[in-house]
């Protein structure tokens, strides 16, 4: 059969984060509740001139310098902070990444999953088409009312995948096992730009979609418990990957075993919740943090999208991984940022008016300069 996967991972997260003792601080509560209860110790923020798209591009523009675009006909972007109810975010990060002009360009949702379903469509696609290539982005802001539960576990970030019929990161099996259930758990209405949720009943339906999807994965055909060196979970907060990851260890009827997760869990607790690009944070975090080389090894992903929909499946680390990761840019991005205080999240949380044009507050390469005529407008600064 034909081996497709990941040619190349990578993501961008905001330059400034704020520290979760400066929350604790202003909601008197012990700051240990967040580093040791929800397992978190930053949130991620954009600036007012940065949205999905901004750390989109920043995210892709490494694997395109890399690798070049040749072969990318396809754009397949996962978010669930959708910048318009019409126009695909794909297509203002197409031209900003100045792909060819024949190339299709969507949008995917399912809260925090649709990375998941683009990434298969892109696998089952080049398995058709072995010269073409799909870049698939997850890219979100995290973002929820102050003062609510959720507010901790707020971040930003996206992460980039190319997917091709020559990967040299890592094999995505051909086996998934799904699960869908109408709940509301978690989700968005049109009017509202912060979520509504039922926090401790979403991590019982995550649970619960995760057992459900593992069982469909084994009766596919799918590898067993044992075969997988690590897994990778989807993250909203570090903890729940721990408690994912006892959560399946016990249905196998096996000790649980923290190193299978804490290695995928480094980045998402210095960056927080990236909805759907949280399991993939998670697994270039396995990826530059694993002290033994992975190649040959089999990791196991697991992704849920509240509303909601999971997924289990497998991926093949490839010997040589190492030498297509962008392990030092990423680890200097995140050691690189610069923090702020409490009110200066407070500020950036708050939405402004950019008819006027946005202040200059992002770092990368790529901002959004302003909304003119209800028109978004995206620069290159090396342009
Ligand atoms: N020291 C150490 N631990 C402490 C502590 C302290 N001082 N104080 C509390 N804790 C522990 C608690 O014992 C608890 O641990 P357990 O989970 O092991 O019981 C943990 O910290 C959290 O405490 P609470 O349950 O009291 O926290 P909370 O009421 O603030 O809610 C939450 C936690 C429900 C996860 C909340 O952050 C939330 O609503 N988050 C948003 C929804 C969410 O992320 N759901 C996840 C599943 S849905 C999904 O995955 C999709 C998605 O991306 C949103």
């Amino acid at each position: 059969m034909m081996t497709t996967g990941l040619e190349a991972i990578s993501f961008y997260i905001p330059r400034v984060y704020v520290g979760l003792d400066a929350l604790a601080e202003r909601q008197g509560i012990d700051p240990e509740k967040f580093s040791k209860g929800i397992g978190q110790e930053k949130i991620a923020l954009p600036g007012h001139d940065e949205d999905i798209v901004t750390m989109a591009a920043e995210a892709a523009q490494l694997i395109i310098d890399k690798y070049g675009a040749d072969g990318i006909d396809t754009v397949l972007f996962a978010t669930e902070s959708g910048i318009d109810q019409s126009k695909a975010a794909a297509v203002y990060l197409h031209r900003l990444l100045k792909l060819s002009p024949n190339c299709r360009c969507v949008e995917l949702k399912q809260a925090c999953y649709s990375a998941t379903a683009a990434l298969q469509m892109a696998c089952s696609y080049v398995a058709r088409k072995p010269d073409r290539k799909v870049l698939v982005i997850a890219s979100d802001v995290a973002r929820y009312d102050r003062d609510s539960s959720g507010e901790a576990t707020q971040g930003a970030g996206a992460v980039a995948m190319l997917v091709s019929a020559t990967p040299k990161v890592a094999e995505i099996g051909a086996i998934s096992g799904l699960f869908t259930e109408d709940i509301m758990d978690f989700w968005r209405p049109n009017n509202r730009r912060t979520p509504l949720f039922d926090g401790k009943a979403s991590t019982l339906r995550y649970l619960n979609a995760l057992v459900e999807a593992w069982r469909d994965y084994q009766s596919n055909g799918g590898l067993s418990f044992e075969d997988f060196s690590h897994f990778c979970y989807h993250i909203p907060f570090s903890r729940m990957g721990e408690k994912a990851n006892s959560h399946l260890a016990k249905t196998n009827g096996v000790p649980v075993d923290a190193q299978k997760v804490l290695p995928g869990l480094i980045y998402n607790r210095q960056v927080g919740n990236c909805y759907t690009g949280a399991l993939y944070l998670s697994l270039a975090s396995l990826l530059d943090n694993a002290e033994d080389d992975l190649g040959g090894s089999n990791v196991g992903l697991f992704s849920y999208g509240s509303g909601a929909t999971g997924e289990f499946f497998d991926a093949r680390i490839l010997p040589g991984y190492r030498d297509h990761l962008f392990t030092q840019q990423q680890r200097r991005m995140l050691e690189e940022r610069e923090s702020v205080s409490y009110d200066n999240y407070a500020a950036l949380w708050e939405e402004i008016d950019l008819s006027k044009g946005a202040p200059e507050q992002a770092r990368g390469r790529f901002r959004l300069a302003g909304v003119e005529d209800e028109k978004r407008i995206y620069v290159d600064r090396n342009a």
